[in-house]
């Protein structure tokens, strides 16, 4: 008896492989990283710690720490090519392409498969701090700042882009957001980066698969969506009609609703909360943004709440990268940096037992067909 075959679309409900980087306990609303709380990680550690506990999946001793510094931040410093790709392209493409483009050439040459590579894993994520910053810098106008060895990670990046230290309250709120999107699981881009990793692809060009992948509205994309959103809807008067609108077109709220999250997403409880504390320091576009979002988030959730679509980390988190001076469109290029994080931690631990990732289709076409010569065809 032949057994009928299960078709999971979009792979919903199904496990690909095993993990200890993070569990998402979408019951309770709490996500761990390698069984820390991320709300206490937000509290109490800083994303620098956070990439430790990512490729060793524990915090590091004090001695350890610093080693692991010295090498982040030494390999922050960008090399000549890096600088001028940049220069050539910043204006002429969007800054989550030249991330790709800048990633795919540092992996020039190199070949996968090293579950131990500790070093390119903690390059990578260096450089593409830089390179986000930079590139800003450039779009503005100015040019590469080296990257200072007493600052720390969330600090160089403001400082590459401004030019300036930032304020302790910004670099503060940036660590937070760096921490928050760290990790999260096998999201689109964490499974197209394992996808190109399982071919031995090397290390950067599985990245860049990430990358390409985080850029889609639906996933990365979201962040910058729901502040357009946001933006384009006007006005908090203008909020019911909107969203009655677009349901009733079938259409997607940005910054609502998650694959594996049928509560509140806890990320964003914890964006919500940081947000509550600069209410004071908001300009009048961000100020607008953010009771408009709020409006959202009561009259969305009035519509939706009931099918287990909530706000997810997207809806809030643009406001505090607005906060703290990013450009509008920054903010899927800083997911992707923090998610480097979460995506080499992947890919090293995925290599430890390497597997292809080749998944079969279910045939529905017409068999067999016979050819037919051109010339013997009639019709359209
Ligand atoms: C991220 O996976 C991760 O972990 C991702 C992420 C991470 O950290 O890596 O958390 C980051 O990507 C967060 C999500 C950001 N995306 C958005 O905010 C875009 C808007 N959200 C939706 O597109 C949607 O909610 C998804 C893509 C996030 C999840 O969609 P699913 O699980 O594929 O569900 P679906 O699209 O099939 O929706 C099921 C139903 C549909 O209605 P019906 O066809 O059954 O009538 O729910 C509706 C959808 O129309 N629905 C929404 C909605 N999300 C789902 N309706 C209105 N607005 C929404 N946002």
């Amino acid at each position: 008896m032949v057994q009928p075959i299960s078709v999971f679309k979009g792979l919903e409900g199904v496990y690909v492989t095993e993990s200890a980087l993070s569990l998402i306990d979408s019951e309770n609303g709490v996500l761990y990283y390698a069984g820390y709380d991320v709300k206490e990680l937000v509290e109490r550690s800083s994303f620098e710690e956070v990439v430790f506990l990512m490729l060793h999946q524990r915090l590091p001793t004090s001695s350890e720490f610093t080693e692991f510094l010295k090498l982040l931040r030494r390999s922050q410093e960008l090399e000549p090519i890096h600088i001028e790709t940049i220069r050539k392209y910043a204006g002429v493409t969007d800054i989550l392409s030249l991330l790709a483009m800048l990633i795919v050439l540092e992996g020039r040459g190199k070949i996968g498969g090293n579950s131990n590579d500790f070093n390119a894993a903690v390059n990578a994520v260096a450089k593409m701090g830089s390179f986000f910053s930079t590139i800003i810098r450039v779009r503005y106008g100015g040019d590469y700042i080296p990257p200072r060895r007493d600052l720390s990670f969330p600090e160089n990046l403001l400082y590459m882009m401004n030019g300036e230290v930032p304020s302790r309250e910004h670099a503060d709120v940036l660590d937070d957001l760096l921490i928050l999107h760290a990790e999260h699981g096998i999201p689109a881009s964490t499974f197209a980066s394992l996808v190109a990793a399982s071919t031995l692809s090397d290390l950067y060009s599985s990245i860049a698969a990430g990358i390409l992948a985080l850029k889609g509205p639906l996933h990365g994309g979201a962040s910058e969506a729901s502040y357009a959103q946001a933006l384009s809807i006007g006005s908090v008067e203008k909020v019911p009609e909107w969203v009655q609108l677009t349901l009733s077109e079938k259409k997607k709220i940005m910054g609502f609703g998650h694959r594996v999250y049928k509560i509140y997403d806890p990320r964003a409880t914890i964006v919500k909360n940081i947000i509550a504390r600069f209410m004071g320091s908001m300009n009048s576009e961000v100020k607008k943004v953010y009771e408009i979002t709020r409006a959202l988030e009561e009259y969305g959730e009035k519509y939706l709440a009931s099918r287990g679509i909530y706000p997810n980390v997207d809806l809030w988190t643009p406001i505090l990268y607005r906060m703290i001076g990013l450009p509008a469109d920054s903010f899927t290029a800083l997911f992707a940096v923090s998610r480097t994080a979460g995506w080499v931690a992947h890919i090293l631990e995925y290599w430890r037992e390497n597997k292809l990732i080749r998944p079969l289709h279910l045939y529905v076409g017409e068999r067999p067909r016979k050819y037919i010569p051109l010339e013997l065809r009639t019709g359209s």
